[in-house]
């Protein structure tokens, strides 16, 4: 049974003893102290968005096209009646969220992905464990509990490949294959400063301690900057996979037994052509508008997906999640589970492992009180029925 709601407890009981939050109570207060707080360039880097950032903006707006319509007196309020859990892909969770994968955390903290894996562990939710990770696979696993790996498909197979092999290896659950990144969007945040972390060695600690990556290299990139220079050189020429089909996730079937999911999708026809190929999930997403500004916000794109293939393939869903009525929505739109992104990495640069665990609780606690009083007990209430428009 679910208790996460207990966070509220919690804190107006240390309010007696005069103690109030660290932290902001909200994803948009800890964006804001992020921006206060944090390093610029690691700031620009996690809160940027491609463009003019409507996408970005209209993730977060196309929720207040939906409203919800509480069902009272169905006894799903009181303490420990509520089960938030479920099963998405073959992993158990304690709740529908898992921490989207998001590369590069040693611009926030030194043990980023290690402790994301730690806390993610400790409450039960899953991790994706990112391609552009700071921390190798290997060391990432030991300390995980659920965890999915994500994989940017490099443009060379044999690598993809050693990636997919060290992550089922160190025990991730699902392969997310992230199809909307071939390359980087523009990012006016990060160019005006200048600043692509990977060009500084950052991000790309899953390539340099991969046994193919380094058998191209002349001399190990730890020896001098120089060879680190080099290593660097060797991963802007594979990072992108240009050449990707749906039809490869045949021969990604072919790789591994464990689940796949496809990251990146907003159209009906791609995932109808991707779970023709083997696909078993694909997440709805637009990278958190990242990639393509104007382009549809997750959400909206949410339905038609679910009604291509839902009956076929779980659907999941990512971009502009910020409150735990937002994953009510998104479940009652046919999600089976979501990915939660940029508030937990500004927790991450805040407070470490406690930032990150603030900014899930926030969310798990606002999703078990909301569910409580909309009378709904665990994920099989939520539908349709539970919407309403806002217009
Ligand atoms: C700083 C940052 C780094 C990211 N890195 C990756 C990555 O390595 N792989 C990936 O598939 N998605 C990556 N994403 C996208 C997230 O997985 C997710 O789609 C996005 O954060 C969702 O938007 P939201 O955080 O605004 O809800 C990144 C996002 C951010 C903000």
């Amino acid at each position: 049974m679910s208790s996460f709601a207990d966070f509220q407890n919690e804190i107006y009981l240390a309010g007696l003893a005069g103690a109030v939050p660290d932290l902001p109570m909200t994803a948009a207060g800890l964006a804001e102290r992020a921006r206060e707080v944090l390093d610029p360039k690691a700031f620009a880097y996690v809160a940027g968005s491609a463009s003019a950032e409507r996408t970005a903006a209209a993730n977060e707006s196309a929720f207040d096209r939906y409203r919800l319509v509480p069902r009272m007196w169905r006894g799903a309020s009181g303490p420990g009646v509520r089960d938030l859990s479920v099963e998405v892909l073959g992993t158990r969770l304690a709740a529908p969220i898992l921490t989207a994968p998001v590369g590069v955390l040693e611009l926030l903290h030194e043990r980023g992905e290690t402790i994301v894996a730690e806390v993610t562990r400790e409450l039960g939710v899953g991790m994706v464990l990112s391609t552009a990770a700071s921390t190798p696979i290997e060391e990432v696993g030991k300390a995980a509990g659920s965890w999915w790996y994500q994989l940017y498909w490099p443009a060379d197979d044999d690598l993809a490949r050693s990636f997919v092999q060290r992550a089922a290896e160190s025990g991730a659950q699902a392969i997310v294959v992230t199809a909307d990144t071939p390359s980087l969007g523009w990012r006016p945040r990060d160019l005006e400063l200048a600043h692509l972390p990977f060009l500084y060695g950052k991000g790309i600690a899953n390539y340099l301690s991969d046994p193919v990556f380094r058998a191209k290299l002349a001399a190990p990139p730890e020896e001098s900057e120089e060879a680190l220079r080099m290593a660097v050189l060797t991963w802007v020429g594979l990072f992108g996979n240009h050449g990707l089909r749906p039809a490869d996730i045949a021969r990604l079937r072919e790789w591994t037994e464990l689940p796949i999911a496809v990251k990146g999708v907003l159209h009906p026809d791609d995932a109808r052509q991707l779970v023709d190929a083997g696909a078993d999930a694909v997440v709805v997403s637009n990278h958190g508008g990242r990639q393509v500004d104007g382009s549809i916000a997750a959400l909206d794109a949410l339905p038609a997906v679910v009604a291509t293939v839902g009956d076929r393939a779980d659907v999941l869903f990512d971009s502009g999640i910020r409150t735990g009525t937002d994953v009510m929505v998104a479940l009652s739109l046919g999600a089976k589970a979501v990915f939660y992104g940029r508030p937990w990495a500004y927790g991450l640069g805040l407070a470490g492992a406690d930032g990150v665990r603030h900014a899930l609780r926030l969310l798990l606690a606002d999703l078990d009180a909301a569910m409580g009083l909309s009378g709904c007990r665990g994920v099989a209430d939520l539908s349709r029925a539970m919407l309403s428009s806002a217009r």
